[in-house]
C-alpha cells in the first residue's frame, strides 16, 4: 500500500466485493471521532481534535475549523500537475475511535463498512493496516475479523484528499476532503452471502415479473458451505419463492484423474460438439472433471405483478434467507423490488412497452452547510420538491449517490440515470486511453452496477461524464453489457461531436446543450437510429432557462425525442460567515482559492436552501400530466401519462374579469385513460358573468391534497370598459396635479408625481449570467450601453400635449433618437415613446423607460402574467392580478443580475401605506419591472447580500426585452427573442390614485 494515493493501477487493497444489503446486525459507528488534519500523508501526528462522522473537514456545519477550505473549479484541476501526480501539500485527515466487540459476537465474522471518503482512504484496525479504497462515492467494505478482539478495538481511517483518482473525479463542483457517508460494522456467521445481484424485470405480457438472483456464498476459516441454501421470498400484492443450493466441490485434482474422467473431457477439447449442442449427459460428465469453486448461485423466480413505473411505483418485498444444511437460518436480508422492462426499439426507449418521457434534472449531492453529507431526510425532501414541479427523472450527475437515494426513487417513482464516478474533464481525451487507469474504470462502473442492479428506478447505466471515449470505456461497457443486459447504456462522451457514433458505448443519444433545431433535425433524419434524451440542457445559471417551451414543443411532437435533464438542481452556494460577521452564499474564489471558476457553481433550479427559482414554474407547466385544448365550445383534456388514468386528480375552473374572480366551480373529470383525451365543458351561466374588462377562463388540475399540478388558461371574449372622460383633479397628500406646464419643463425634463428620478431611456440591463458568459454583455460594454447620456433635448408644446425630441449617446458615442409625446388626457398623463435604434445597436438588452419614484410606494399590484418572475422567452404564467411588496419582486440570485420582471402586464399600481399612489396603464401587455434597486446596483454587487437598495421604487417599462436564453452553457437567446434595430414605439398612461 506504499503511496496508494499515487498509484492509478490500484483501485483498492483487500476490499470486499460490492454488496448492497441491509444487515440486521449492523452497528453504526457514526458520531464523534478523534480527528486531526495533517499537511500531507507522511506528516507526523499532532494533537487530537474532534470531528463528526460523517463530515467533510472542509465544510463542518458551514465552517472550516481545521483550516483546509473548499475549492471550486469546473474543468481545470486545482493545481498544475499532470496525472497521476498530486501536490506534496495534500491535506490528510486521520479519524480514529474505539469500538467494542461484545463477547457474544467475538466468534462472528466482522465487516467494516465505510460509506464514502474523498478521495482515498487507508484503514487500520488496532494499529495494523487492513486495506485501502478509492472512489469518493461508493462504499468500501473490509473483513476485519482477523484484526479485532473481544472488548475495545481502535479503528483509524486515514483519508487523503488528493490522489491519482482526483484526476478521474474532476467534476464541476466543490473539492472537499473527508468522510461523507456513514460508517458501520456488521456481523455475519462464518458462512455468509458475499455477493448478491438481484435483477427484476417484467416479461412481455406486462403482468409477469421475473427476479433473477445471482449470489455467491462464501466462508472464512475454511468452513464448508456445501449444501447451504439461499432462499428468496417475494411478498406484496402476490407472493412467490425460490431457492438454490451450494453444490459440492467435486472435481478431482488434474493429476489424480481417472481414465474415465480424462475421457469425459475429450469431446469438449476435440470440439466434437463445436455447434454447442453437447448432450446433457456428456456435459455433466465433463463438468464433473472441472474444478468448480463452490458458492455461485443463479436462479430466478417469476410471479404475477403490477408493473413498476414512475407514475405507479409498485414495490414488492424481497427477503433472502441463508440456511445451513440442517435448515438453521444463518443470515437474512431484505430488499424491495419493482418489476419493469426497459428496452430500445428503433429510435425509442420503451418502459413496459411505452415511449416514456424523461422530465429530468441533473442532481449533485449538495448541502449548503455540510457540502456533500446528505441525510435520508435531505434526499426525500429533494425528491418531493422535484415531484412538486412535475419532474419524473434524475441523473445522478456525476457519481452514484448514497444507496438511500435509489431506495427513495424506487418508492416515490423516479427514473434514474445512474452515473459512475468518472470524469476526467481536464484530461478528457487522454486518461480514457491510459492503461494505468483501466482497472479503476472497470471497477467504478462495475461496482456501481453491482450495487444498484436491484433498483427498479435505475433505468440506465451511465459510464460517467466528460471523459472522452476510449479503450477504458470500451472495457467497462463490455463488462456492464455482459453483467446486466436489462438496461441500456448511457454515455455522452460517446456521441460528442457525432450523434451517429459509438454504438458500443451508448444505446441512447444523450447530447448536452444541443440547440432546438439540432434535436428537431436529428428526429427527422433517417440517420437517427437511437432515441435522443438530452443528458443536460437549459443551463439554470442565474436568471436563465429561456426557450424551455420550444424544447418541449419539439419533444412532445417528435417521435424519438424523449426528454432531457435540466442542468442542474442546485446552486452550490455554501454558507459562509466572514470575519466581520457577514453571512453570504459562497462561490468559487470566496475561500481565497487561486484557481477557481467563480459563480459557475451556482447554476441550479433551486437556491442553496431549496427555494425554487422562478424558472421552475415554467418547467412545471411544461411537464404537467395533462394538456387542455379548446375544441369547439368544449375543452379537451389529454392525459400525458403512459400508465395511469386521471382518477387521482380534480379539475376546477375559474372565470375572471379584469383579474377579479367572477365564477368558479369543479368539473367532473372522467377517469381518462393514459394517452387518451376527454371533453369537458363549462356551465353556460359561468360564461355569462357580468363586468367589463379582459376575461379569462383558467383550469386548475389538483391532486388529492389540493396542490395544483397543472393549469391552462384561455382568453374569452371581453367587454371593453368605457374610457373615463372627466378629469379627476387630485391635489392632496403631496401628490401633484397633472398640469402639463409642471410635467414638462423647458429643458424637456419630465416631472411626474412622486418622482425621484425622471424617466430615462434604457437599453441595458444588469447582465444575467447568460449575458455575461455569452457574448451579449461584452457587446453592450463595447457600445457603452450602460451609460446613456442625454445630449440634446428640444420641447415643442401644442395645447394639451408636448413633444420632446431627445438624443441619447451611449458611452461610446452612438446616438439614439427618442421622441416623447406627452399629453394630459382625462386626468392622466399619457406618454408616447418612439425610440429609433440605429443599425449598429443590433441585439441590445431592452428598449425601455426607467424612472425612480418615492420609496414609500412600496406596495405593488399588477394585472399581467404571474405571480412569478417571467421574461419573454420564459413567459408561462397565468394572467391575473397579483399583489406584493416591491421588495419581494427582487429574485435572490446569488450573483445579482436583472430580475423581478413580469411579462404581459396590462396595468400596475404602486401604493404607499395610506393606499395612495399611482396607476400606470400600458397600450398593450408589456414587460414591467418594479424593484427596490437599480439595474446598476444589481450589476455592481458580487453577492445578493451586498445589493444596495436605492431607497426608491425603481420602475422600468419595456417596449422590448431580450430573452434570457441559456448562453452561459448552451444556445444563446433565439433570434425571435432578440431586439432588432429600428423603431420601437409604445405608450403608457399614468394617473394618481
Ligand atoms: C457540463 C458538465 C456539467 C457542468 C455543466 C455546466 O458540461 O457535464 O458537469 O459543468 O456543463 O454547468
Ligand atoms: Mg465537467
Amino acid at each position: 500500500m506504499e503511496k496508494i494515493w499515487n498509484s492509478p493501477e490500484t483501485s483498492s487493497v483487500n476490499r470486499l466485493p460490492m454488496l448492497n444489503l441491509e444487515h440486521p446486525t449492523a452497528v453504526s459507528l457514526d458520531g464523534t471521532w478523534n480527528f486531526q488534519l495533517l499537511a500531507h500523508p507522511d506528516a507526523p501526528m499532532g494533537n487530537w481534535q474532534k470531528l463528526n462522522v460523517p463530515a467533510l473537514w472542509t465544510m463542518v456545519d458551514g465552517e472550516q475549523p481545521f483550516g483546509d477550505k473548499p475549492i471550486y473549479t469546473n474543468t481545470q484541476m486545482p493545481w498544475d500537475h499532470f496525472a497521476p501526480t498530486v501536490p506534496e501539500d495534500n491535506p490528510t485527515g486521520i479519524y480514529e475511535r474505539i469500538f467494542t466487540i461484545s463477547d457474544n459476537l467475538a466468534h462472528k465474522r466482522v465487516v467494516l463498512h465505510i460509506g464514502a471518503t474523498e478521495s482515498v482512504h487507508i484503514l487500520y484496525i488496532n494499529g495494523v493496516q487492513v486495506g485501502a479504497g478509492k472512489d469518493s462515492h461508493l462504499a468500501s467494505e473490509y473483513d476485519i475479523t482477523k484484526f479485532v478482539k473481544a472488548g475495545d478495538n481502535t479503528v483509524r481511517i486515514k483519508v487523503i484528499k488528493w490522489s491519482d483518482a482526483t484526476y478521474i473525479e474532476d467534476q464541476d463542483q466543490w473539492w472537499h476532503g473527508g468522510i461523507s457517508r456513514s460508517i458501520k460494522l456488521y456481523f455475519t456467521d462464518k458462512v455468509f452471502i458475499e455477493r448478491l445481484y438481484a435483477t427484476p424485470t417484467l416479461l412481455a405480457d406486462n403482468k409477469t415479473g421475473n427476479l433473477r438472483v445471482r449470489a455467491h456464498i462464501n466462508s472464512i476459516d475454511n468452513q464448508s458451505f456445501v449444501n447451504y441454501k439461499l432462499q428468496v421470498r417475494i411478498t406484496g400484492k402476490s407472493k412467490a419463492k425460490a431457492e438454490a443450493k451450494v453444490v459440492e466441490k467435486s472435481s478431482p485434482k488434474w493429476t489424480e484423474k481417472t481414465i474415465e474422467e480424462f475421457e469425459a473431457g475429450e469431446d469438449f477439447f476435440q470440439a466434437t460438439y463445436w455447434d454447442g449442442n453437447m448432450p446433457k449427459a456428456a456435459k455433466k460428465a465433463w463438468l464433473a472433471t472441472e474444478p468448480i469453486i463452490p458458492g455461485p448461485l443463479d436462479f430466478s423466480v417469476k410471479l404475477p405483478v403490477l408493473p413498476w413505473s414512475a407514475e405507479s411505483p409498485t414495490l414488492y418485498d424481497v427477503e433472502y434467507v441463508l440456511t445451513d444444511p440442517s435448515g438453521k437460518v444463518v443470515q437474512t436480508a431484505t430488499q424491495r423490488a419493482g418489476f419493469r422492462r426497459v428496452e430500445i426499439k428503433g429510435n425509442e426507449l420503451l418502459l413496459n412497452g411505452q415511449p416514456i418521457i424523461f422530465y429530468g434534472i441533473n442532481r449533485h449531492d449538495f448541502n449548503k452547510r455540510t457540502g456533500r453529507v446528505i441525510s435520508k431526510d435531505d434526499y426525500r425532501a429533494d425528491l418531493l420538491a422535484l415531484r412538486k414541479y412535475n419532474f419524473n427523472a434524475v441523473r445522478t450527475s456525476h457519481y452514484p449517490n448514497d444507496p438511500a437515494f435509489l431506495d427513495l426513487c424506487d418508492e416515490l417513482g423516479f427514473y434514474v440515470i445512474d452515473e459512475a464516478n468518472i470524469e476526467t474533464h481536464a484530461f478528457q481525451n487522454q486518461l480514457c486511453d491510459d492503461q494505468k487507469y483501466l482497472s479503476q474504470w472497470v471497477d467504478r462502473i462495475g461496482r456501481m452496477v453491482q450495487r444498484d442492479i436491484h433498483h427498479a428506478s435505475a433505468v440506465m447505466w451511465s459510464l460517467g461524464n466528460e471523459s472522452g471515449a476510449g479503450l477504458n470505456h470500451r472495457a467497462a461497457a463490455a463488462y456492464v453489457r455482459s453483467f446486466d443486459s436489462t438496461r441500456p447504456l448511457h454515455y455522452e462522451g460517446a456521441i460528442r461531436g457525432d450523434w451517429t457514433a459509438n454504438f458500443d458505448l451508448t444505446d441512447v443519444v444523450v447530447p448536452m446543450y444541443p440547440s432546438i433545431s439540432a434535436i428537431i433535425s436529428y428526429a427527422k433524419s433517417k440517420k437517427a437510429k437511437r432515441p435522443l434524451i438530452m443528458c443536460e440542457y437549459s443551463h439554470a445559471m442565474g436568471n436563465s432557462n429561456g426557450t424551455l417551451k420550444e424544447y418541449w414543443d419539439a419533444i412532445h411532437s417528435l417521435k424519438g425525442l424523449q426528454g432531457g435533464f435540466i442542468w442542474e438542481m442546485w446552486d452550490h452556494g455554501l454558507d459562509q460567515t466572514l470575519p466581520d460577521g457577514t453571512k453570504r452564499s459562497a462561490y468559487g474564489g470566496n475561500y481565497g482559492e487561486k484557481k477557481h471558476d467563480g459563480n459557475f457553481v451556482c447554476d441550479g433550479m433551486f437556491f442553496p436552501d431549496r427555494r425554487p427559482k422562478p424558472a421552475m414554474e415554467e418547467f412545471k407547466y411544461l411537464a404537467a400530466p395533462v394538456t387542455i385544448k379548446k375544441k369547439g365550445a368544449k375543452y379537451e383534456v389529454f392525459n400525458k401519462h403512459f400508465f395511469i388514468d386521471l382518477s387521482r386528480y380534480k379539475l376546477r375552473y375559474e372565470i375572471t374579469v379584469d383579474g377579479l374572480p367572477k365564477a368558479s366551480g369543479s368539473i367532473k373529470l372522467p377517469a381518462v385513460k393514459p394517452r387518451k383525451a376527454a371533453l369537458v365543458s363549462i356551465p353556460a351561466s359561468a360564461l355569462k358573468v357580468e363586468g367589463a374588462g379582459e376575461r379569462f377562463l383558467t383550469f386548475h388540475l389538483e391532486d388529492k391534497s389540493g396542490d395544483e399540478v397543472a393549469w391552462e388558461q384561455f382568453a374569452l371574449k371581453s367587454v371593453t370598459a368605457k374610457q373615463p372622460t372627466k378629469i379627476a383633479k387630485v391635489v392632496s397628500d403631496g401628490l401633484i396635479g397633472f398640469d402639463l406646464e409642471k410635467i414638462v419643463d423647458k429643458q424637456g425634463n419630465l416631472n411626474l408625481p412622486e418622482q425621484v428620478n425622471a424617466p430615462q431611456l434604457t437599453l441595458w440591463r444588469a447582465p444575467t449570467d447568460n449575458d455575461a458568459i455569452g457574448t451579449a454583455a461584452h457587446r453592450w460594454n463595447n457600445w457603452g450601453l450602460r451609460d446613456l447620456k442625454l445630449t440634446s433635448s428640444k420641447v415643442s408644446k401644442k395645447g394639451k400635449s408636448a413633444l420632446i425630441t431627445k438624443t441619447w449617446k451611449t458611452g461610446k458615442g452612438i446616438s439614439v433618437k427618442h421622441i416623447q409625446k406627452v399629453e394630459v388626457v382625462a386626468g392622466q398623463i399619457k406618454i408616447t415613446e418612439t425610440v429609433t435604434l440605429p443599425k449598429q445597436l443590433d441585439n441590445v438588452a431592452r428598449v425601455g423607460i426607467n424612472f425612480e419614484l418615492n420609496g414609500a410606494l412600496e406596495n405593488y399590484e399588477y394585472f399581467g402574467v404571474g405571480p412569478h418572475e417571467t421574461v419573454p422567452d420564459r413567459a408561462l404564467g397565468k394572467v391575473g392580478r397579483y399583489f406584493g411588496k416591491v421588495e419581494d419582486q427582487l429574485t435572490d440570485y446569488i450573483k445579482p443580475q436583472e430580475c423581478g420582471g413580469h411579462v404581459g402586464v396590462r396595468w400596475f399600481e404602486l401604493r404607499n401605506g395610506q393606499n395612495r399612489g399611482l396607476r400606470i396603464e400600458l397600450d398593450k401587455p408589456r414587460m414591467v419591472t418594479v424593484l427596490p434597486v437599480t439595474s446598476a446596483a444589481l450589476a455592481d454587487a458580487t453577492h445578493n447580500v451586498y445589493v444596495k437598495r436605492s431607497g426608491t421604487t425603481v420602475v422600468t417599462i419595456d417596449a422590448a426585452h431580450r430573452g434570457v436564453g441559456t448562453a452561459s452553457c448552451g444556445p444563446d437567446t433565439l433570434p425571435a427573442y432578440k431586439i432588432k434595430p429600428g423603431i420601437h414605439k409604445f405608450t403608457w398612461t399614468m394617473s394618481v390614485i
